[in-house]
């Protein structure tokens, strides 16, 4: 049996060289562009979503193979929303997955369209992959992704988290915050795996479900880590929400209390893989170590 690490390694390397097969080439016209994609992209990452969009389609009997696009598209989404987090009018910070944000190498004008970039080569391809299979499997999750990221999903959540900076704001706005800019991705992937595993309408809102948890969960860490991890190991500024005056868990509950509540959130989302049985050993495994996770 192979350990968790060497599982979530495996995973890794295999979303790495399927990504090239759907990001252009080094070197096509306006390189420009495609080399601001690619920088993003290929820049590492944890790669946490395209690894849950494939894990939840096995997880249901389903062939990784037919995710592949999905998932891939799916990071795609992801980087794009780093890229634009990082921007001077949003977050405004100079580091991401260890490198110069996007912006800082590229400029202002080809990191928005970079991130516009990945987005629509996302769209694209998982268009193309309902177009080849035309069926409820890779429509619906084509679905259940562009929900995720879209107006009633992260691009919501990114709006209400930068308006309300250095602004008073609610417990429940948070989560509004949190629940929309993040835990929707994952909801979205866990949620468009069991789709393209063929899993049953009632197994695809229990993963669902489990998404909301542990995206809410993973939102809380992200949290305590810009206060208590350090750039080097998280690859990215700490302090940027200090700096951008924003509430998040940590400033509302403390770090304690805010590690409690992600506990239990995650620890409700591993009830729901226990309770899905054997096949979802693996999606057990990552939610539990993602509590510990320390960048
Ligand atoms: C960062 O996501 C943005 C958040 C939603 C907190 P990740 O922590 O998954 O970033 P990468 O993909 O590993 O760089
Ligand atoms: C951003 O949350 C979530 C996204 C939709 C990109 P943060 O702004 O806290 O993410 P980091 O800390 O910059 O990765
Ligand atoms: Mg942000
Ligand atoms: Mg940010
Ligand atoms: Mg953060």
């Amino acid at each position: 049996m192979m350990d968790f690490k060497e599982q979530m390694n495996r995973w890794i390397q295999y979303i790495e060289l399927s990504l090239e097969n759907y990001i252009p080439k080094q070197g096509e016209f306006p390189p420009v562009i495609f080399d601001a994609m690619r920088y993003s992209l290929l820049a590492g990452g944890k790669r946490l979503r395209p690894m849950m969009v494939l894990a939840a389609c096995e997880a249901v009997g389903g062939d990784k193979k037919e995710a592949v696009p999905f998932a891939c598209a799916m990071e795609m989404i992801h980087t794009y929303s780093l890229i634009h987090d990082d921007l001077p009018a949003m977050d405004n910070d100079d580091y991401r997955r260890g490198r110069l944000t996007n912006h800082k190498v590229f400029g202002e004008d080809m990191g928005i369209l970079a991130g516009d970039g990945l987005l629509h080569n996302a769209m694209e391809v998982m268009a193309d992959a309902c177009c080849l299979n035309p069926c409820y499997k890779t429509v619906g999750a084509m679905q259940a992704i562009a929900h995720g990221a879209g107006i009633h999903g992260m691009l919501v959540g990114q709006v209400v988290d930068v308006f309300f900076e250095g602004k008073p704001l609610e417990a429940k706005t948070l989560d509004f915050i949190h629940l929309n800019k993040t835990a929707a991705m994952i909801r979205a992937s866990l949620k468009a795996g069991a789709i393209l595993g063929g899993a049953t309408k009632e197994v695809v809102e229990k993963f669902a479900l489990a998404g909301e948890k542990i995206g809410v969960a993973f939102q809380i860490l992200d949290d305590i880590l810009d206060v208590t991890s350090t750039m080097e190991e998280l690859g990215k500024p700490i302090h940027s929400d200090e700096k951008n005056e924003k509430t998040t868990y940590v400033t509302l509950y403390g770090i304690e209390k805010s590690r409690e509540i992600a506990c239990k959130l995650s620890d409700e989302a591993v009830a729901i893989w226990d309770e899905q049985g054997e096949g979802c050993a693996f999606l057990n495994d990552l939610t539990k170590y993602l509590t510990k996770r320390t960048y």
